[in-house]
């Protein structure tokens, strides 16, 4: 089995339909990754725990997705030196403002990157991997190049339809 070089967490499994965007995309660039329910609240010390160990067990990169009062990419970050990122989750009552400011205002010394809510944060965390993996793996670096070019492609040849 390969090892995972990507550790995804999420605070709950509802979160999963928007963070399969990112692992489609982890997927898609052939990065492997694991995805996990870890609670900075409901499973505090399964989340220090993982995040405690996830280096020595080959994670890179980690990736926090939570919703509401969203201090599991903190948390991780307090257990581990690795680079993390922040994923807020779109929240029921506030939207994911909540869930966004609370990753946003980490203290200065426990660094987190924190993406946009939703969906676009959770497809650019990924991209976000491939980017810090690739600056040491050439044919990763080139698939980016490729799925960029692509994309500029696919921009370039929109149009839009006729009024009636
Ligand atoms: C957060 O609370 C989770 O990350 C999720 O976004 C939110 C709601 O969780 P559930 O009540 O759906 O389990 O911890």
């Amino acid at each position: 089995m390969t090892t995972p070089l990507v550790g995804i967490v999420m605070g709950s499994d509802s979160d999963w339909p928007v963070m399969r965007c990112c692992a489609e995309t982890l997927k898609r660039f052939a990065i492997p990754y694991e995805a996990k329910v870890l609670s900075a609240h409901r499973t505090p010390e399964a989340a220090l725990d993982y995040a405690a160990s996830a280096q020595e067990c080959g994670i890179r990169v980690l990736i926090g997705a939570a919703g509401g009062a969203a201090h599991l990419a903190g948390v991780l970050a307090a257990k581990s030196e690795l680079p993390v990122l922040a994923v807020p989750m779109p929240s029921k009552h506030l939207q994911g403002l909540d869930s966004l400011l609370a990753m946003v205002q980490m203290p200065g010394g426990i660094p987190v990157a924190t993406f946009a809510i939703g969906e676009a944060g959770a497809t650019n965390a990924a991209l976000f991997c491939v980017a810090m993996l690739a600056l040491n793996d050439p044919v990763l670096a080139k698939k980016l190049t490729e799925f960029r070019i692509s994309q500029t492609e696919k921009v370039l040849s929109k149009t839009l339809p006729d009024l009636p």
